[in-house]
């Protein structure tokens, strides 16, 4: 079967115009018809006119481009490869659906949960927002620990609610995003696509499914934006976001509090503090300045005014990969059934921080270090396009409720990821472009 990711569930849309209907006419009433086909063309003309100028629409580039693409699924074989990788192998397990995971979180957590034998199930639409053929090496990591990636969108309901026919999941990890702070600016309906647009259309799902599964979704520090109360608490006001990737996980966190105040959904967002480790994403500092800093290219620090140092409370995969499984296990069941709320549901909010910010200098040095090579450091001022000056979790409540206590310092971490890079890109088959 093949699908259309962004037209599940209007497969006759583009028929209308070619209807029976109007040819019946054309036959029978010829002048009548004239008149309607030279109006036709005439709308036509000026819907072209209006759809090819330039001021027509708000956004530069198509919203949906990097998810027109047309996605294999069902089958029996496929169903087959679905049920296997879900299967519960061990007493107490849950069965996972995880979006995004063939991302850099969503690939640790993954395997992580099938390690102790919860049933997973991945999807991923492998969008090339950054080089696909790594998606694609840590899908193969997935596979050979018996974790079957289901490729489409989260915006296509007809393959969600199939998976959700196969499968009764007992949880929903939520993963997938249009990620990056930067690049909202170059592709803005990118971001209202998955980030809003696709959780919105999980929701759906899920609150439509029987058992209604618990959520635990991906939020992000950033939805702390402006704040400089130091550090972030959950308490914190979280409405001065500084990118649109900001605003779009704040507008989540709003929409899980709508679902599940209709619907009974139990929903666990997590803001996570600056990611990284082995397998982690090439839009990221650490890792493109391993890159470049390898190339003997020149890297860009950003400093705030008056020479104010830039940090990051930076977290290490393993660390992050405990808090979800956290969230997870201590995620009660939604109330709902049937698209019907029966009684009140888990609503919580996490910080996943390391709650010990590190200037970007030092994260440079300890890499220089690391690689055994000088960076070519050129000290820029932060420009004001959605980054903030630093990041700080205070992380007590997740420590208290979630069990989670982080343990990787940067140094510790670093000195993985950059071992992983070497072997990673060391066989000169991958290009790290
Ligand atoms: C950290 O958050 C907790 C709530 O979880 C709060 O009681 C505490 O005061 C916060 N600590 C700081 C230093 O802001």
């Amino acid at each position: 079967m093949s699908h259309l990711d962004n037209t599940p569930s209007t497969p006759g849309k583009f028929k209308m115009e070619k209807s029976p209907y109007v040819h019946h006419r054309l036959r029978w009433h010829s002048s009548l018809a004239k008149l309607t086909f030279w109006s036709f063309m005439f709308l036509g003309l000026i819907l072209i006119f209006f759809f090819r100028s330039p001021s027509s629409g708000p956004l530069p580039q198509d919203p949906s481009r990097r998810s027109l693409r047309t996605y294999n699924w069902g089958g029996p074989a496929w169903e087959k490869r679905v049920r296997s990788s879900a299967r519960i192998r061990s007493r107490d397990g849950i069965s996972v659906l995880v979006t995004g995971a063939a991302g850099f979180v969503g690939t640790h957590v993954s395997a992580a949960l099938k390690r102790r034998g919860d049933g997973v199930l991945g999807l991923d639409n492998f969008n090339d927002y950054y080089d696909p053929s790594l998606k694609r090496a840590r899908q193969a990591l997935l596979e050979r620990s018996g974790v079957f990636i289901v490729e489409g969108d989260i915006t296509d309901s007809t393959l969600l609610r199939k998976l959700f026919e196969v499968v009764a999941f007992t949880h929903v990890m939520h993963l997938a995003a249009q990620a990056g702070v930067r690049y909202a600016m170059e592709n803005p309906g990118s971001y209202v696509h998955s980030n809003i647009a696709g959780f919105v259309s999980l929701l759906e799902i899920c609150k439509s499914a029987n058992p209604q599964p618990a959520i635990v979704w991906a939020s992000s520090s950033s939805v702390y934006g402006l704040n400089t109360k130091v550090p972030f608490s959950e308490s914190d006001r979280t409405d001065q976001p500084a990118s649109l990737y900001a605003a779009t996980k704040k507008a989540g966190e709003e929409i899980a509090h709508t679902y599940n105040h209709i619907y009974g959904l139990s929903l666990t967002g997590l803001r996570f503090f600056t990611v990284y480790g082995p397998w982690g994403r090439p839009d990221m500092a650490y890792f493109f300045f391993t890159r470049d800093i390898l190339k003997g290219k020149s890297i860009s620090i950003f400093e705030a005014a008056n020479h104010g140092t830039v940090a990051r409370d930076f977290t290490y995969i393993d660390d992050i990969v405990k808090g979800c499984l956290g969230a997870l296990d201590t995620a009660e069941k939604s109330t709902g059934s049937g698209g019907k709320k029966k009684g009140p549901a888990q609503l919580r909010v996490y910080n996943l921080g390391n709650t010990s910010p590190v200037p970007v200098s030092d994260l440079v040095s300890i890499l220089e270090r690391l690689l055994k090579v000088n960076a070519k450091r050129n000290i820029m001022k932060l420009p004001r396009n959605g980054d903030v000056q630093f990041t700080h979790a205070n992380i007590s409540l997740a420590r208290r409720e979630l069990g989670y206590k982080p343990k990787t310092d940067l140094q510790t971490g670093l000195k993985k990821f950059v071992r992983w890079y070497l072997s990673y890109y060391s066989d000169g088959k991958k290009a790290s472009e």
